[in-house]
């Protein structure tokens, strides 16, 4: 698989990972069933991408503030 499509399938399996998260972590999770069933985007709205709805923005800018400190390339969400 070249770079570019591996990060488009992380970028999609963190996707599917977030919207539906009780099918692999859950009571009846297909990777773990230790937690509760709920969802990220029950409560991130959008995937935790819609304006004052719990998004994660914060997030990609502490992540790509963190990793310019270690490396020369620039990462982000
Ligand atoms: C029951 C509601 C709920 C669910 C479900 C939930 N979260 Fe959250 N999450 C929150 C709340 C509320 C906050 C904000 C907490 C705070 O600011 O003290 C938060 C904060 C976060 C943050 C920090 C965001 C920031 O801006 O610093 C991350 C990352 C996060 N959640 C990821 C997840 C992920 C990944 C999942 C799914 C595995 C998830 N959350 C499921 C309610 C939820």
């Amino acid at each position: 698989m070249h770079e570019a499509d591996i990060k488009n399938y992380d970028v999609s399996y963190g996707k599917e990972l977030i919207l539906n998260t009780s099918k692999y972590f859950g009571p009846k999770g297909s990777i773990s069933q230790n937690s509760n069933g709920m969802n990220c985007t029950n409560c991130h709205l959008d995937g935790g991408s819609r304006d004052f709805g719990n998004n994660f923005k914060a997030v990609s800018l502490s992540l790509l503030l963190l990793k310019s400190t270690n490396s020369n390339r620039i990462y982000s969400l």
